[in-house]
């Protein structure tokens, strides 16, 4: 596992021990990253496209070496561009994921080699670099944090491309399975969270990203919520008693989507002799009925919720069951405290698969609300939008070009998630039709009827 702060808060550390946390975990994701393209894969399955919705795998490796030159070597440190005429072809809005195969691209050897360069320039010039309290890029090390986070998200973004990969598999489930097994004992299936107001977003997570921010009240009335997402058993059963046939339980915009594409499973999913089967990372195996369903779109989750006779949380009702701790009046960083700990959460890709129901109890919420964070990114049913006073920091397109009703708001992060990378806090958002990704869900209900 990559190192994090063991002490506590990132906030916490004096200036040299923040700047050699941030040493580390740049040589940590990147250690990842060349673990998921050049260090297991042929150059053709570095430059091929496996799907138009992915890039090839060699455009994710230029580009987060690009974002890196771009934040951490020009905009903070005032350096020269190294490459100019490359910087366009790794800008994510000049050229759509479906495009990028036919772009000029450096060869993965060349990626590597420039990727390190830059690398070396940033490790290079850190002990000098000032982190001024005055100066929002650079106080508490947020570009060094965005970077470091911008790496993660390009990691777990590649292992989608990884799933969607025909062929023989590039990668192994670590040999000794680190996944908690579950505890002894069942929890209840739903906790009822009082109504009254909370702490929605921060406003001192030095690390945050510009849409968790500001902190602001939210008042929310009753409601109950699930202890744990959902499993393939419970997704089974809707699966067995029709659910994909009854428009009922479907959106009009659902119902197309299923009509348009013959949906009738979460993706990879396939029956074989009377069998559910998933094809996880180029290997097929019986679909474990414990763990939380996954690569379900938002509309299949809105109908297993209806189906159900409950509904998906708002983004505020999950935050709410997430942070808020009642007893103390305000919102956690984590669901259990202010900071990470180990095994509380599978998170970090310490395997390649979600873990099963009742396991990782002690990383349960102030209401015990299990395993919120890690395992399967949890669909909301809120649109992706600004909180009240969003400022756009320190690029609009990070978040800003994205709010507006076509995205729909996940929470919590995935089994494929660095822990660096998500927080109780952070927000991430898709279409409502995508399912490479490592997405579930839990339901909720209002405490009230007709509410
Ligand atoms: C936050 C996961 C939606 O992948 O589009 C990567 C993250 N932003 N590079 C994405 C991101 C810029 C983003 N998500
Ligand atoms: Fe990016």
């Amino acid at each position: 596992m990559a190192p994090m702060n063991p002490q506590g808060p990132i906030d916490t550390l004096d200036e040299g021990a923040l700047k050699e946390l941030i040493a580390g975990e740049l040589g940590a994701v990147r250690d990842r990253s060349l673990g998921l393209t050049t260090e297991v894969l042929a150059e053709d399955d570095l430059t091929g496209q496996v799907s138009p919705l992915m890039s090839p795998l060699v455009w994710d490796l230029a580009h987060v070496g690009n974002y890196e030159e771009l934040w951490l070597l020009r905009q903070a440190a005032g350096r020269e561009a190294m490459r100019p005429e490359i910087d366009d072809l790794y800008d994510a809005f000049e050229h759509p994921r479906a495009e990028r195969p036919t772009l000029p691209l450096l060869s993965p050897d060349e990626a590597r080699a420039y990727i390190g360069t830059v690398r070396a320039k940033v490790l290079d010039s850190l002990p000098a670099a000032r982190f001024d309290t005055a100066d929002p890029l650079t106080s508490g090390g947020f570009v060094y944090g965005m970077v470091v986070q911008h790496e993660h998200m390009h990691d777990e973004t590649m292992l989608a491309t990884h799933q969607l990969r025909k062929g023989a598999p590039a990668l192994l489930d670590p040999p000794a399975e680190p996944l908690q097994k579950p505890a002894e004992g069942s929890a209840a299936d739903e906790v009822l969270i009082e109504a009254g107001p909370f702490q929605m977003g921060t406003s001192d997570d030095p690390w945050a990203y510009d849409n968790e921010r500001p902190v602001h009240l939210v008042d929310l009335p009753a409601y109950y919520i699930d202890v744990e997402p959902v499993t393939n058993a419970a997704y089974l059963a809707f699966i067995e008693a029709g659910g994909y046939d009854d428009p009922r339980w479907w959106e009009p915009a659902g119902w197309e989507w299923r009509n348009a594409g013959g949906k009738r499973a979460p993706a990879f999913w396939h029956r074989e002799a009377g069998q559910w089967m998933r094809r996880r990372f180029g290997r097929t195996e019986p679909v474990p009925p414990g763990e939380p369903v996954q690569h379900v779109c938002w509309y299949e989750a809105d109908a297993y919720a209806r189906w159900a006779g409950k509904r998906l949380p708002t983004e505020a009702e999950w935050e709410k069951a997430a942070r808020w701790d009642p007893a103390a009046q305000r919102s956690r960083r984590y669901p259990w405290g202010e900071a990470y700990e180990e095994g509380r959460a599978n998170l970090g890709q310490r395997s390649l698969r979600p873990a099963e129901t009742g396991s990782y109890a002690s990383g349960g919420s102030a209401y015990g609300v299990r395993r919120l964070l890690g395992d399967v990114w949890e669909w909301t049913s809120s649109d992706f939008h600004g909180y009240p006073g969003f400022r756009s920091f320190p690029y609009k397109e990070y978040s800003e070009v994205f709010f507006g009703p076509e995205y729909k708001v996940l929470r919590g992060g995935s089994w494929a998630t660095h822990p660096l990378a998500v927080r109780g806090s952070f927000r991430n958002w898709d279409y409502p039709v995508r399912r490479q990704i490592f997405s579930g869900f839990r339901c909720a209900r209002s405490a009230r009827e007709g509410r």
